[in-house]
């Protein structure tokens, strides 16, 4: 039973650090300047785009990709995103936070926290 509670608590910081690594990388690049996870800046809030492709392990993929290599005819009422020329794997941990673990942030607190988070970079 004990070992039971314990890979739980394991499993539950785990996934923890996992969904903090992708906010990390999205304020060290920079992405916050032109995106939030609930409101439209320069370019559409995480909610439209995860609203778009879904959180299936293909749609990290393709959305992985197009940090990398953005498509602006995606997204035609908006200005061109710049190309990240930053490793896969980033992009990987980038695209889960967009679809997933952002959309679970409180709506009202995101923009507020943000501008705090990024005082510190
Ligand atoms: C200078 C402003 C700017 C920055 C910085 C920026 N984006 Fe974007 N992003 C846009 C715009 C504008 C669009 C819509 C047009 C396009 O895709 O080019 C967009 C689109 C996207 C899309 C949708 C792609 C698609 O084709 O559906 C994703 C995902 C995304 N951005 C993630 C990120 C991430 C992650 C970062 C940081 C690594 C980032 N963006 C940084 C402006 C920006």
């Amino acid at each position: 039973m004990k070992n039971v509670i314990l890979s739980f608590i394991v499993i539950f910081l785990l996934s923890k650090s996992q969904a903090q690594e992708g906010k990390q990388l999205y304020i060290k690049h920079g992405c916050n300047a032109c995106h939030s996870p609930f409101e439209r800046k320069t370019g559409p809030s995480f909610k439209e785009i995860a609203q778009r492709y879904g959180s299936s392990k293909a749609a990290i993929e393709k959305v992985a990709k197009l940090i990398i290599k953005p498509k602006p005819s995606n997204w035609p009422s908006f200005a061109y995103m710049p190309p990240y020329n930053i490793p896969y794997e980033e992009a990987l941990k980038l695209a889960e936070y967009v679809l997933i673990h952002s959309q679970k942030e409180k709506p009202s607190k995101t923009s507020v926290d943000d501008n705090l988070e990024s005082d510190h970079f």
